[in-house]
């Protein structure tokens, strides 16, 4: 994956500081003092796309599919809301090979401003009139990046699929406020005194991330069945188990961000064999071995209860002990003697 091109990179400006850290075991208000030593579980950021400008980007992705033709690249890609700017920025970045393209309907700070990213994502009626831009003119599947902002995420989804998109990407950042300084008084991210909020990502956003995977993988299971739509799983990935997690609940790829930035690439490599290593575990040989195995065990809490209720009898059927005077065997007597005692 490639990160994130629009047309005119100038209307980007970026500010410093734009990441702050939530620590386990510490207030987010005393992040980055000398007190702040726990693991790092949490990632707030208020950077906006990518502000080098497209030439050079697109330069960047011709060389890496010419140097790597047989590897997929996929290019992030995200516009105004305007149909010819799409368009044209669909053209000149298919241009250069890429393989497919990620659209992001999902940022949640900066963008929704120029009426981009989650402000997309999160109105299903605009979605679906970019959504219909964006696949009227790609030639290369598209997915569409989903906003975990939003009270259904299988909503926006849902409506992504059926104007066209091959593919759905989930999650991108929560928004979040990562905490208050409490000897300045002033929020983090502090820019000249102020903030505003922005994305958390990192492993404190797993579960939440994995929940919304799961329901995406079962409305796309119940609903598009029989096409063959992807699912790519995002959300606080920093090791093979936490793929394994996303493949299990349906994801056909899992994307990492936080994780290559605190670790670097090598956590990729160390992912990978750890993958592997829980693959061979189980017998699986490919991916599709394993790929929403987990998903038939989600129920109701409704379904919970009756499931529990059942085994209660069950158990409760089960006579203690000897069923029978003709069980005894003699020589195992010290145990079945010990089967009915009661204290
Ligand atoms: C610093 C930073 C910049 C990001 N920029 C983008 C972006 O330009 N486009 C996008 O779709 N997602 C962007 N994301 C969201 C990530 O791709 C990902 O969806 C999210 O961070 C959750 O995954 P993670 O926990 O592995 O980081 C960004 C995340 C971070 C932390």
């Amino acid at each position: 994956m490639f990160y994130q091109v629009s047309l005119d990179a100038s209307k980007v400006i970026n500010v410093t500081p734009r990441y702050a850290r939530l620590r386990a075991g510490v207030n987010g208000s005393v992040n980055g003092s000398a007190k702040a030593k726990g693991q790092i579980i949490g990632w707030e950021n208020i950077e906006l796309i990518s502000d080098r400008s497209l030439d050079i980007m697109l330069n960047e992705f011709k060389q890496l599919k010419e140097e790597f033709p047989d590897r997929i690249l996929i290019a992030s890609i995200m516009e105004e809301y305007n149909k010819a700017a799409w368009e044209e920025l669909i053209d000149r970045v298919e241009q250069t090979g890429v393989d497919a393209l990620e659209i992001n309907f999902s940022c949640p700070h900066g963008m929704p401003e120029r009426k981009m990213g989650a402000a997309v994502g999160q109105d299903c009626a605009l979605l679906e009139e970019v959504c219909g831009w964006v696949n009227a003119k790609a030639t290369v599947p598209v997915w569409a990046k989903m906003t975990p902002n939003i009270t259904d995420i299988t909503q926006p989804a849902r409506v992504a699929l059926r104007s066209g998109c091959e593919g759905i990407a989930a999650i991108n950042t929560i928004m979040s406020v990562m905490g208050i300084n409490l000897d300045t008084l002033r929020p983090e991210p502090c820019v000249e005194g102020y903030s505003t909020p922005g994305g958390y990502s990192s492993k404190a956003v797993h579960p939440i991330a994995l929940a919304k995977v799961m329901s995406i993988a079962k409305m796309m299971k119940s609903e598009f069945g029989d096409k063959d739509f992807s699912l790519s799983g995002i959300g606080g990935v920093e090791t093979g188990s936490d793929a394994a997690e996303f493949i299990l609940l349906g994801a056909n790829t899992v994307q990492v961000c936080t994780g290559v930035m605190m670790h670097g690439y090598g956590l990729v490599k160390q992912l990978c064999a750890e993958l592997k290593d829980f693959m061979k575990a189980h017998n699986f040989s490919s991916v599709e071995d394993f790929r929403g195995v987990s998903l038939q065990y989600f129920t109701t809490h409704m379904d919970l209860v009756r499931r529990q209720q059942e085994a209660i009898q069950q158990r409760k059927a089960v006579r203690k002990g000897l069923q029978s005077d003709k069980d005894w065997t003699g020589d195992g007597f010290i145990k079945e003697t010990e089967s009915m005692v009661s204290n």
